[in-house]
């Protein structure tokens, strides 16, 4: 049976090797890696799904913003490869949206909009928008059904100031 648990149960250790396993030894120099520099997970939004004491899934989220707007990068979000395809992806972003809290900022993730579109991200608020790497800006995707108010042209990079942010 899948349980989803909080990641801060699970061993650093037994992370690394999933997420080098679901995206290779070369995944540090992704532009997602540099967004969220030196910054702190969210504990209440960062899960690994369990399935007989093995770690199969993992989703994490951080404190980024664009401009002075606070966000939340969503992801790495991962799946041994040999469990992908059953649900797993779907269960943990499931879970971390029920998660969300109230006063929560919008989420962005790098990813797939075939796959990511399924739970309310999409890229038209996010074209005008400035990335310390490369990236597609067809995958630069925001989730915001609050509306908040967001700048059309800015820079997107760690939050300078998470633990201030009234939204973590
Ligand atoms: C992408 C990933 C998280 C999806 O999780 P998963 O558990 O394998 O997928 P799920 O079982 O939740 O969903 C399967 C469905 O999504 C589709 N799908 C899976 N990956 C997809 C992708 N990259 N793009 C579009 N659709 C995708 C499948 O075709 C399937 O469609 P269906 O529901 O119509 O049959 C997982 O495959 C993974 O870790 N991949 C490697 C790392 C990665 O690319 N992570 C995402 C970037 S943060």
């Amino acid at each position: 049976m899948f349980t989803p648990i909080s990641l801060s149960r699970v061993s650093g250790e037994a992370v690394e090797a999933l997420l080098d396993d679901a995206f290779g030894l070369d995944r540090h120099q992704r532009t997602a890696y540099l967004l969220r520099q030196a910054m702190p997970v969210i504990d209440h939004l960062s899960f690994g799904m369990m399935l007989n004491d093995n770690l199969v899934g993992s989703i994490q989220c951080w404190p980024v913003a664009i401009g002075k707007a606070p966000l939340i990068l969503v992801g790495p979000v991962a799946v041994a490869s040999n469990r992908q395809n059953v649900g797993i992806g779907k269960m943990l972003m499931h879970h971390m949206l029920k998660a969300k809290r109230a006063l929560d900022a919008p989420m962005v993730i790098i990813g797939d909009p075939e796959y990511y579109g399924r739970f309310g991200f999409d890229s038209v608020a996010t074209q005008g928008w400035i990335l310390p790497g490369p990236w597609e800006p067809r995958r630069l995707l925001l989730r915001n059904p609050e509306n908040h108010p967001l700048p059309s042209h800015a820079d997107l990079g760690p939050d300078p100031q998470p633990r201030n942010s009234p939204f973590i």
